[in-house]
């Protein structure tokens, strides 16, 4: 049989070696199986989470400190593709959506991303600010979520954070109108060709005006470590009604 050109690389393919049920998915990537998978491969994709625990004691006080320290760790993880990467989800009426966004900042304020103002997240945190924010740090079998209110950052800090964006980005965020309809790809490069002609590289890209950062206010951050027998830890950190943070542990 012939390697598939998408089969997993070599480390992201050892992440599956004793894991039985996800093993077989490997070998079906490598082999570019098309078969539907049956009910038992999927109950299959169970693995036993490990000996690492967050314990209360161990918890920094601080639920930005353990948010930095967790990150930091996936970030050294070389399993861990994009550490920054979180699921943004957002609400329209009683119709959730989640997408990936990417942490470009976290600090006392909140946790901060960037988009476009216009596109469906942005018109719906227009009509309800309140985000969740889902970091998936499923080799390190770990999860963090972020409950919180999302409000834009100022204009002179996404300008500034805009500036230091590649070139190609910059005049990305100007020629796509994110979420919106298009007649096809081409229509989508001539935007781009348009405004990489009008600002060429090495010009200065003003910041778009529909574009910029949102900070998560967080009101709520829960740390999940996987541990044996689905005795995992959860400990959530709570903001009380004098603004401090209270500790405690959640049924996994
Ligand atoms: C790993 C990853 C990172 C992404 N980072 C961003 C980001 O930082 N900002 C953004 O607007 N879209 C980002 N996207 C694209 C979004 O997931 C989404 O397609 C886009 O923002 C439009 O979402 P919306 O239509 O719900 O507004 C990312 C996608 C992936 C897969």
């Amino acid at each position: 049989m012939s390697p598939c050109p998408l089969a997993y690389s070599a480390p992201l393919g050892q992440l599956f070696i004793n894991s039985t049920g996800i093993s077989r998915l490997a070998m079906r990537a490598a082999t570019c199986s098309n078969t539907p998978m049956d009910r038992d491969e999927i109950r299959a994709m169970r693995r036993s989470y490990g000996e690492l625990g967050l314990s209360e004691s161990d918890a920094n006080p601080n639920p930005i400190t353990q948010f930095e320290i967790w990150l930091t760790t996936a970030a050294e993880n070389p399993y861990v593709v994009e550490a920054n990467a979180m699921v943004l989800g957002t609400i329209s009426g009683d119709q959730p959506k989640a997408r990936s966004v990417l942490l470009k900042e976290v600090s006392e304020n909140g946790f901060v991303f960037y988009s476009n103002y216009e596109s469906d997240k942005g018109k719906q945190i227009s009509q309800n600010q309140n985000v969740s924010l889902t970091f998936p740090w499923f080799p390190m079998e770990r999860q963090v979520i972020v409950l919180g209110t999302a409000t834009k950052v100022s204009k002179a800090e996404s300008a500034d954070y805009f500036a230091t964006r590649p070139w190609p980005s910059q005049i990305g965020a100007w020629a796509s109108n994110q979420s919106e309809v298009i007649a096809d790809r081409d229509s989508l490069q001539k935007n781009w060709d348009e405004i990489a002609a009008k600002y060429p590289e090495g010009s200065t890209v003003p910041l778009p005006p529909n574009w910029g950062g949102y900070c998560v206010e967080p009101h709520s951050i829960e740390f999940w470590q996987g541990r044996y027998s689905r005795l995992h830890d959860r400990l959530r950190y709570a903001l009380d009604a004098n603004k401090k943070w209270q500790l405690t542990r959640l049924a996994p």
